[in-house]
């Protein structure tokens, strides 16, 4: 197989109509990612992509290799070697100012809010708006906190609290709010709900359909797979460093995904990474 040279038979303006339908919706794609810690190979040759609007959960046990990929993305880390395209060009990510200058904003586990302070103030921290005389504008800021917020999170009205006084779902909501503002367009979140209860972890998945629904694209790592059914579209799966498989749920069976987990065994429906083991060996 010589795909490369083989292109050069086919009309050139074919292929530019190819490249630019492909461009237009796929907005990341991730080729031969790795990145080893002192002789560990953390991340190897991991390839992913993500379309317009589209969420795509990523699996996998612990250690997997999962936030050190999707750090390669946020820039957190430097990958070793790889490629990144973002909307098909060929992207420098070397850090997280480089990832947040494409639109590409990460969601931590942590949220890194500043708790003593409201929603506004968080929403603006390091970048507040000032009035002409050069004071807070506090009242644009909230009202821009609570455009956005509204959209996001209707019922959430606790505007005048400081964050540490909201719940965890609120606190996402918040933190998912910042980043909207920053003119996130594509979002990864690592682990959403590892710490939140049964109802605040649903208020997470609305705010996921919301954003899907204003073309925002999202990463979203999880270790729940009913979550990851009734929210992706796509899932990948991870196994000691390699991607075991990618497909579109609706192409695979929640067993199937169990398996690509525990046992790297990549089903039918799924398209296969380098770590997929031999079928015959499951
Ligand atoms: N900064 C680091 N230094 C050394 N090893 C690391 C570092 N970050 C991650 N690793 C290792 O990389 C592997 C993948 O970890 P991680 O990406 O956190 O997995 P997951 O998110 O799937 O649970 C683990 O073996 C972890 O110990
Ligand atoms: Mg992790």
């Amino acid at each position: 197989m010589n795909s490369k040279h083989e292109t050069t038979n086919v009309s050139d303006s074919n292929s530019i109509t190819k490249q630019t339908d492909e461009a237009a919706t796929t907005v990341i794609e991730m080729h031969d990612c790795s990145i080893s810690f002192g002789g560990i190979h953390a991340v190897q040759n991991a390839s992913l992509s993500l379309k317009k609007g589209e969420v795509v959960a990523l699996l996998g046990h612990n250690g997997a290799g999962k936030s050190t990929f999707i750090k390669l993305l946020s820039g957190a880390y430097k990958r070793d070697t790889g490629v990144i395209k973002v909307r098909g060009e060929e992207a420098t990510i070397n850090n997280p100012r480089d990832a947040k200058s494409y639109g590409i904003e990460t969601i931590y586990q942590t949220l890194a809010l500043a708790d003593n302070v409201d929603t506004a103030a968080n929403l603006y921290l390091g970048r507040e708006l000032r009035t002409v005389w050069g004071t807070l504008d506090d009242v644009a800021m909230e009202a821009k906190a609570r455009e956005v917020m509204g959209r996001l999170n209707p019922r959430f009205q606790r505007f005048k609290e400081p964050v540490k006084a909201l719940s965890g779902g609120q606190r996402q909501s918040v933190a998912i709010a910042r980043a909207i503002l920053f003119d996130a367009q594509i979002l990864i979140m690592d682990e959403p709900t590892a710490a939140l209860g049964p109802q605040e972890t649903a208020q997470v998945g609305e705010l996921i359909k919301q954003l899907k629904k204003d073309g925002i694209s999202i990463f979203l790592i999880s270790h729940d797979i009913e979550d990851v059914f009734e929210l992706a579209d796509s899932v990948a799966v991870m196994k000691n460093g390699q991607m075991v498989g990618t497909a579109p749920v609706s192409d695979v069976t929640r067993d199937d995904v169990l398996g690509m987990i525990i046992l790297g065994k990549c089903p039918p429906g799924a398209v296969r990474g380098p770590g997929a083991i031999d079928t015959e060996l499951a």
